[in-house]
């Protein structure tokens, strides 16, 4: 009992903690969106006058050596390619920025018409540069793979969100572990998926981390249960995303998994549009 209440206790301050250091951060992810779009805009008007002034060279070619040519058009090429990166990732900064503002908007539990999977790609590379951010040499591929013409689908963005980072936290924590105490030519891999047959649509999230024994599968989802070391989980992530699932959303998540060889959790969610 007592050591539940000191639990409950530290979490409650946990929580508190991560509420003030929510707003702090939609406030700065607020702040840089402006300076942002100001770089991505200038970068994209820069690109067409770059595309106009190919286009007076290319007109008046003739007056120019050979040399002179080639040397120009290896600029122009540069140039152009350094704009796209400029571009590119630019919009990856944005959208990490939408996703702090979403998680720090806070709207409990309102059924919004979504974007599923621009939800899960928003989610999934914030999961990925948080980590990073705590250990820069973190290098994971992720292949991702999208439902094309998927309608809005009735969601709380909040909770959905908020389950899609957990899901991938524990995906980039495995592999990240298993790296620690692997050969080199360990490829920490995850796969995220978002399909759908048209009546439900499943996001899974697989990862060839070291995957979990028979004990862990069944306590995985018991409140506290972690076996992460003090400071790293608090062991709530999986209870709160089965609530979000099955008692939100009326959908499923269903797991498997195989000792060091890796795990897949799929959520399924019925479609409703309106
Ligand atoms: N993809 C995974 N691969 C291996 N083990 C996993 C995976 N996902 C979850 N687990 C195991 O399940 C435990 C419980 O996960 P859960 O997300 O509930 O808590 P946590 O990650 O430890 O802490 P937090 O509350 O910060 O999420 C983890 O400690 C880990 O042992
Ligand atoms: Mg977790």
């Amino acid at each position: 009992m007592e050591q539940n209440v000191e639990q409950l206790q530290q979490q409650l301050k946990q929580q508190e903690k991560l509420a003030s250091l929510g707003l702090l951060s939609a406030g700065i992810a607020h702040e840089i969106q402006n300076p942002l779009n100001f770089v991505i805009n200038f970068s994209k008007m820069s690109s067409k006058l770059l595309k106009d002034l190919t286009e007076i060279i290319e007109d008046n070619e003739e007056r120019l050596s050979a040399d002179d040519r080639e040397e120009i058009n290896d600029i122009v090429v540069d140039l152009n390619e350094n704009l796209q990166k400029i571009v590119e990732h630019g919009d990856r900064a944005i959208s990490i920025i939408q996703g702090i503002l979403l998680v720090s908007r806070g709207k409990d539990n309102q059924f919004i018409p979504s974007d599923i999977n621009r939800i899960v790609k928003e989610y999934v590379w914030l999961s990925y540069h948080a980590m990073r951010a705590n250990d820069k040499s973190f290098n994971i591929s992720i292949n991702e793979s999208y439902q094309q013409n998927l309608p809005l689908i009735m969601v709380i963005p909040q909770d959905l969100s908020r389950a899609v980072l957990n899901l991938m936290n524990n995906a980039c924590y495995t592999v990240w572990e298993k790296q620690k105490s692997s050969a080199d030519d360990y490829q920490p891999t995850i796969d995220v998926k978002v399909s759908s047959d048209g009546q439900q649509v499943s996001i899974s999230i697989s990862d060839n981390g070291k995957g979990m024994t028979q004990e862990v599968q069944q306590h995985l989802f018991d409140n506290f249960f972690t076996t992460k070391p003090i400071g790293m989980g608090t062991g709530l992530g999986m209870g709160i995303i089965r609530d979000i699932v099955e008692n939100k959303h009326n959908g499923t998540l269903t797991f498997e998994s195989e000792e060091d060889v890796g795990t897949t959790f799929t959520m399924t969610i019925p479609i409703k549009t309106k």
